[in-house]
């Protein structure tokens, strides 16, 4: 008989959000007002959207977060729950409210957020080192960069010092990031405007992207993946290059879609899938979640992306 393997189990440690969404046909300038459309609320934030993707997708998942000790948050930890994501290291702040992304959506499906963080600018290195048997057994831990980087820093540095690769979404895009901090990264999945700031090059091209690819990685990490929306991925994955184009798709909203390539990455790396087919899988996976309304009611499961690929 036929054995099934074990889900791989993946660590987030990361920021949790409520998203107010709006639609509008276009974002308004500075000083307009603008009538939009379709407006909705939903729980977001990149650590769980990351955390839901991974889950969602064959992962056993555990979400290293904090939450205010209001009605968001409160919702927040329900829906994880009901993902099958474990909250034991989900703190309550009461000090702090949830965190917080005002979303608008234009007609093309691109999006402007602006985040209060709330309660997670108080995710701490004490609050991760709480997590340390979790993140000691994981197979991957993946960040990003919606809390305190000495708590990212700390949470890279627990999973180094237990053999376990880290993942990093660099987003929001960082306005500085140690080479220290990148050099722990097994693997990074900047979006263009994150890459180009890692980088401190534009990106309009193939060949600018290689470029920027090869900037951050001399900065120590060997995987750099550059998602590039409607321009598809490139990839430097050690000293190989690849660049996949975008699928054909209609585009609602392109919210979140980095989270679930994250998310989607992740499992397939932590199931031994090569990163190059890993990428090809995360690819489909982001591309289903932009055909859809919102974050993470958007993020599509299993089934959906293999019956795709
Ligand atoms: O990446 C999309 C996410 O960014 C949204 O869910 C929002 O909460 C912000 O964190």
């Amino acid at each position: 008989m036929k054995s099934i393997p074990e889900p791989p189990k993946i660590v987030v440690v990361g920021s949790c959000n409520t998203d107010m969404i709006i639609r509008a046909d276009r974002f308004p300038e500075p000083g307009e007002t603008v009538l939009g459309g379709t407006s909705f609320m939903e729980p977001g934030g990149k650590g769980a959207n990351q955390a839901i993707a991974a889950a969602r997708l064959g992962g056993s998942v555990t979400l290293v977060s904090k939450i205010g000790y209001d009605i968001f948050g409160l919702q927040a930890i329900e829906l994880y729950r009901n993902e099958n994501i474990s909250t034991c290291h989900v703190i309550t702040d009461v000090s702090n409210p949830s965190g917080l992304a005002m979303v608008t959506v234009n007609s093309m499906g691109e999006n402007y957020i602006i985040v209060a963080p709330g309660a997670n600018s108080t995710l701490s290195p004490e609050d991760v080192a709480k997590a340390e048997p979790c993140i000691a057994e994981a197979d991957i831990l993946i960040v990003q960069l919606e809390i305190p980087i000495p708590t990212v820093e700390y949470a890279i540095e627990l999973a180094r010092r237990h053999g376990v690769p880290a993942v990093m979404k660099p987003a929001p895009a960082p306005l500085s990031l140690s080479d220290s901090i990148i050099s722990r990264l097994f693997a990074i999945l900047p979006n263009k405007v994150e890459a180009e700031q890692l980088a401190g090059i534009d990106i309009t091209d193939t060949r600018s992207a290689r470029a920027a690819a090869d900037i951050i990685s001399r900065r120590g990490v060997d995987n750099v993946i550059i998602t590039l929306g409607g321009g598809g991925v490139f990839v430097k994955a050690g000293e190989s290059y690849a660049s996949f184009p975008a699928r054909e798709i209609e585009v609602v909203d392109t919210t979140g879609a980095g989270d679930v390539f994250c998310g989607a990455f992740c499992v397939q790396v932590s199931l031994g899938r090569p990163i190059m087919e890993a990428v090809v899988y995360a690819n489909a996976a982001a591309s289903l979640s932009v055909t859809r309304l919102g974050a993470q009611q958007a993020i599509p499961y299993r089934s959906e992306v293999d019956a795709c690929i």
